[in-house]
This record gives C-alpha cells, sequence and structure tokens, in this order.
C-alpha cells in the first residue's frame, strides 16, 4: 500500500515538475549552445576543466586566451546548469555594457554579498539607481580635489617605509606595500582615520581581504558550494565567515568613530573647517541612510577602492621597472611639471602630467585591476552574430578586450604612446575599459586617477625602480583583482 502511495506521487513529481522543467531546460540550452564553445560532460559541464585549471594556477589562461582563440570573441560554457557567456571584444561587449537594462549583476557577486552587502557594486534595480544618484555628487571633482593632499601624505609615508626598508635591499614583492599605501588612502578619504596601515608589520585587515577574495573566487567554480547552507557547514566556509566578522567590524568601528565626531562637529560647525570625507556625505542628514545603509556602502567603497588602486599602481611600478627609457621619459615630465608649480601636486600640476597619465592608461589596458565584469542578461539581447538568452551569466573579458589587435597592434608591448599620441580617439569606444563602461561604470575612477598619478609622480620624483622578470614570466591570476602569481618583484635606487 505504502509502496503504491510512494509509487503514485513519484509519477506524479515527474510528469508534473521534472518532465516540464527538462522539456524547458533543453530548450533553453539549445538556444544557448548556438552560441560556440567547449563540450562538456552531461550535469557538470565544463566543471572538472575548470577545476583541473584552477588547481594547475591556469584558469586565467583558459578563460581570457584559450576560450578566445578557439571560439572567437563570443564563447559559451556551463558550470553545472549555469550557463556562462564570455564576450571578448568591443563590438560584442557594448550592447551589454551600454544598456540601461541590463544592469543586475550576476550570480557571482552573491557570493560576495556577506561581505558587502547590498551597497552600489551589488545592488540593481530602483535601489541600485536612487543611491547611485545620490552617491555621485560625493565623486564631484571639487570634493575629489580635497583628497589630493591625503594622497600626498600616504605617499609620503609610502616613500618613508621604501626609504627605511628597502632601498638597497635587492629584489622585494612591491604589491603588498601599494596595497597598504592604498588602504592607508581609502581609509582617511572615505572615513576620515588615519590607519597607517603601512606602519604596522602586516594589517590585519588586509590579510583578511586577501583571504577571504580568494575564498570567495574559488567559491565561484565550485557550484556546490553555491549554497550558503553548504558553505558554511564547511571548513572554509567557517573560515570566511570568521574573515567577515573581523572585515565588518573593522569598518563599523570606523562609522561609530566618525558619527560620534561628525554629532560634535554639527555643535560647533562655525568653528571647524576640516574638509569633508565620503562618510560625512553618507551620514548627512538629507541622504536618510540607516547605520546598515552607511556600512555596505562603506564596506564596498573600502573593498573597490584600496586594492583595485593598490594592484594598479604596482603593476604599473612594475612596468616602468621593465622599460626605463619610458621611465625616464616619465620622470622628466614629472620634473618639468613639478618646477613649473613650485614642486606642489594638485589637481592642475596632475592634469599637466600626461604622458605619466599615458603610462598608467598603457598598464590598465595590458594589466587591469578588475579583468572581469559579470552580469546576469534579463532579457534576451544581441551581441555581434548571435542573441544571449535571458538566464545566461555574461562575462566582459576586459583583459582579453584589451588584447584585440585590431585596436592594439602587437598587443603584448607596453607603449604608452598608445594613449599619448591622440591615437585613443580613433579606437571603439569600448575598446579601453579598465573602468567597465556605461550606467554601471566605477563611480570611483578620478579618485583612482588622482591617487595613482600622485603615488607614482611622486615616487619617480625620489626613486629609480627596476623590475626583476620580464612581465611575461608573470601570469597573472583573474581572482576578484588581478593579481601576480610569484608577486611583483622590483629594486628601488633613490635618486640624487
Ligand atoms: C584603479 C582602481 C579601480 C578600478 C580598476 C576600478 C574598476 C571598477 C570596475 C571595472 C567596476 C565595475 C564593476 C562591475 O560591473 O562589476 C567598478 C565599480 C565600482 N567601483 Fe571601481 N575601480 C577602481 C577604484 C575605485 C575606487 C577608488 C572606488 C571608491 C572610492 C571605487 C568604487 C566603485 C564602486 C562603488 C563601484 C560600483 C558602481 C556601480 O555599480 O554603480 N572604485 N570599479
Amino acid at each position: 500500500m505504502l509502496l503504491h502511495l510512494l509509487l503514485i506521487v513519484l509519477v506524479i513529481l515527474v510528469t508534473r515538475k521534472l518532465i516540464p522543467w527538462y522539456l524547458t531546460f533543453r530548450a533553453f540550452r539549445q538556444k544557448v549552445d548556438l552560441i560556440p564553445g567547449p563540450n562538456g560532460w552531461p550535469i557538470l559541464g565544463n566543471v572538472p576543466e575548470l577545476i583541473q585549471k584552477l588547481k594547475k594556477g591556469e584558469m586565467t589562461r583558459l578563460l581570457f586566451k584559450e576560450y578566445p582563440e578557439k571560439y572567437g570573441p563570443i564563447f559559451r560554457f556551463w558550470t553545472a546548469f549555469v550557463p556562462r557567456i564570455g564576450l571578448c571584444s568591443a563590438r560584442h561587449a557594448e550592447p551589454l555594457l551600454s544598456s540601461t537594462k541590463l544592469i543586475k549583476k550576476s550570480i557571482d557577486y552573491d557570493l560576495t554579498r556577506d561581505w558587502l552587502g547590498d551597497g552600489l557594486l551589488l545592488s540593481s534595480g530602483l535601489k541600485w539607481k536612487t543611491r547611485r544618484r545620490l552617491l555621485t555628487p560625493a565623486f564631484h571633482f571639487t570634493i575629489l580635489e580635497n583628497f589630493i593632499p591625503i594622497f600626498v601624505k600616504c605617499t609620503e609615508r609610502f616613500v618613508k617605509v621604501l626609504e627605511g626598508k628597502m632601498v638597497g635591499q635587492k629584489f622585494f614583492d612591491i604589491y603588498p606595500l601599494t596595497s597598504l599605501a592604498s588602504l592607508d588612502a581609502i581609509c582617511e578619504c572615505a572615513m576620515g582615520v588615519e590607519v597607517e596601515a603601512q606602519c604596522s608589520e602586516e594589517s590585519e585587515y588586509v590579510k583578511a581581504v586577501k583571504r577571504a577574495s580568494v575564498i570567495a573566487n574559488a567559491r565561484s567554480v565550485q557550484p556546490w558550494y553555491y549554497s550558503d547552507f553548504v558553505f558554511y557547514l564547511s571548513a572554509t566556509g567557517r573560515e570566511q565567515k570568521k574573515l567577515l566578522r573581523m572585515l565588518h567590524d573593522f569598518t563599523r568601528k570606523i562609522i561609530e568613530q566618525r558619527r560620534e565626531e561628525f554629532r560634535n562637529k554639527e555643535v560647533d560647525d562655525e568653528t571647524t573647517s576640516r574638509k569633508p570625507v565620503f562618510l560625512d556625505l553618507l551620514l548627512s542628514k538629507d541622504l536618510e541612510l540607516s547605520d546598515s545603509d552607511i556600512q555596505e556602502e562603506v564596506d564596498t567603497f573600502m573593498f573597490e577602492g584600496h586594492d583595485t588602486t593598490g594592484a594598479g599602481i604596482a603593476w604599473c611600478l612594475y612596468e616602468l621597472g621593465r622599460h626605463p627609457e619610458i621611465q625616464e621619459k616619465a620622470f622628466e615630465e614629472i620634473q618639468s611639471v613639478l618646477a613649473k608649480y613650485d614642486g606642489k601636486i594638485d589637481s592642475r600640476s596632475l592634469s599637466e602630467m600626461k604622458y605619466l597619465e599615458a603610462c598608467i592608461k598603457e598598464t590598465q589596458r595590458i594589466r587591469p585591476s578588475v579583468p572581469v565584469v559579470v552580469r546576469e542578461a534579463t532579457e534576451d539581447f544581441q551581441s555581434g552574430e548571435y542573441v544571449v538568452p535571458k538566464g545566461a551569466q555574461v562575462s566582459v573579458l576586459i583583459m582579453s578586450i584589451h588584447m584585440d589587435p585590431e585596436f592594439y597592434p602587437d598587443p603584448e608591448k607596453y607603449n604608452p604612446e598608445r594613449f599619448f599620441s591622440g591615437e585613443q580617439v580613433k579606437r571603439h569606444p569600448y575598446s579601453f575599459i579598465p573602468f567597465s563602461a556605461g550606467p554601471r561604470n566605477c563611480i570611483g575612477q578620478r579618485f583612482a586617477m588622482l591617487e595613482t598619478k600622485t603615488t607614482i609622480a611622486l615616487f619617480l620624483n625620489k626613486f629609480i625602480v627596476r623590475s626583476k622578470e620580464p612581465i611575461s614570466a608573470i601570469k597573472p591570476q583573474a581572482e576578484l583583482i588581478l593579481k601576480p602569481d610569484i608577486g611583483l618583484f622590483i629594486e628601488v635606487i633613490q635618486r640624487d
């Protein structure tokens, strides 16, 4: 009797649920598979190959080079039942990036939601639109100008650290140091707090950010960890929980401190002339943001605003260290501009360092700090000759787009002239997108450029840099940020 009942339930389940689901999925799959891509395993799709490559440190090469070379500027692969589309040409990426409707971030970003909450990076729909509108004035040029003295102060600290510890010492990894320097800068600009991360041996916060990024990244190719329930039962999941608690405590404490200072400031508003930081703007009554709203935006700024810039500065110093003649040209420009402005770094002097800007942009082209952005197709859309169906997870492979020989002949070659001689105006507007493009581009891009320029200008004014290996010897690893596999080893020599 019981067996009969079970059998009936099973038949109903199969006919009512499983078969319709399978038929819908099969039709969807057929649509996705019109796009070229590798064959996969039943159910698992391409997960076995991805995991194998991840273990060997070759996943970045597979996705950014091998697949595009084999399948073309638009390709697909499957992580279990999840279809993934890669877009690696400006022409194919434009319809997605320029759309005001296709703004939903992919499921991969959910894996950082416990960390960044529903802040500007992860939110979508009305919440994102409202927040973006509220936060945009905070990145106005007149506000950003106030941060230049902070960038100068943090770079002076950076130079001191180099002078104290590194000068004369043979090759050392510059990436952890630029990461700490950027952490100092974003902490002060976002929250008005001087953490002096560069002066402490190794900041717990930075260690936690790094480890949490590695875990989130590995999780994105392990579908059995997509469920929070399963993930947080695992040892790695428990470790992640601990790291996130640490990260949140760090920012929460800073918000509390600033709120207190902000209250006092309100009392004697007339007498204080302190320049506002981002947190002041978030705390302003006009925005009506709750504590948790502020916490998620602060966590997002701290995350988006430090390792991205830190990695960009490190890759740029490394490239300059490989190209002494380019470094010398940048140095000469810095010297002549600083001489004109009595040695002062401000918005005017920075804006005249055009060749330095070209060096930074050429680095961002070859080694973009954010190598990929991923959206969920919330409706079908046309990309080149293919239709990307609703429901697919779509990656814009920024690093591959930047290597297109149509716009960048000899793409592996580091050549700042590409951004100096007016050549850029002739290129496709989506052929250079280190800060993404369209309505969901980086809100902090001008901030990042000012910080990067200040740091490198003051660095080159003091030091000559030489890099150890050719850049081709360093495998870039596309985690949430583009990282070098073996570090970026340079030596610095004090200028006379
Ligand atoms: C060199 C440094 C930086 C690079 C390369 C960079 C790159 C990017 C990219 C590619 C995106 C799009 C992400 C996506 O669609 O998934 C983005 C978004 C964002 N970035 Fe940056 N970023 C940098 C620095 C900064 C800084 C300094 C801040 C803050 C002070 C910042 C804040 C943000 C925020 C809040 C978003 C989300 C914007 C939105 O969706 O409306 N970034 N960034």
